[in-house]
């Protein structure tokens, strides 16, 4: 009696083992999607539709005003083109090149808005005047970028 009892307590733990072995909850399968896994818009990148957006929500807070932080104020385009086209934007962004990492003292950005400026940088011609960085007006007026 008292062996049946073990051997029935035996097959139903090792029933209940891969029953849950096999139960798949629905937090499993679909899984909350995070910035990095989410589709990236790579293909239409431009400059006030991608990517002042991103500067308004990551750096202008610092980078803009009276005084703004490393001299820097991104409400001027010509600025933002300035640190683009001598790379120390993607540097920042980046962590590398023993910059001050961007955004100052907080998370990174994720690897699509990183990408979406590398490719903004990279399909733009920049071009200085004086002292100050101009693009043309094409390029600045929702300039599709083909990928
Ligand atoms: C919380 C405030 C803050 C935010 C947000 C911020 N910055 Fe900065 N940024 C700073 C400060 C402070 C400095 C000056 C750092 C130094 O020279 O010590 C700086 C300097 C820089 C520099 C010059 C780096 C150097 O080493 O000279 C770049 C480029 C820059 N920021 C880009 C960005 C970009 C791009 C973002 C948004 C993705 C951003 N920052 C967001 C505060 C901020």
């Amino acid at each position: 009696m008292r062996r049946n009892f073990i051997l029935l307590v035996g097959i139903a733990s090792a029933l209940i083992l891969i029953y849950n072995g096999c139960t798949h909850k629905p937090m499993d399968i679909i899984p909350f999607p995070g910035p990095d896994t989410i589709s990236c818009d790579t293909t239409s990148v431009t400059y006030p539709g991608t990517i002042y957006p991103i500067l308004e929500q990551y750096c202008i807070e610092c980078h803009s005003g009276p005084a703004p932080t490393g001299n820097l104020d991104y409400t001027d385009y010509s600025q933002v083109a300035y640190v683009a086209a001598n790379g120390m934007l993607l540097s920042a962004i980046k962590h590398e090149g023993g910059l001050v990492p961007m955004p100052f003292e907080r998370d990174p950005l994720d690897s699509c808005r990183i990408r979406q400026i590398e490719i903004w940088i990279r399909d733009t011609t920049f071009v200085r005047i004086g002292q100050e960085f101009e693009i043309t007006l094409e390029q600045l007026n929702n300039r599709t970028i083909e990928q």
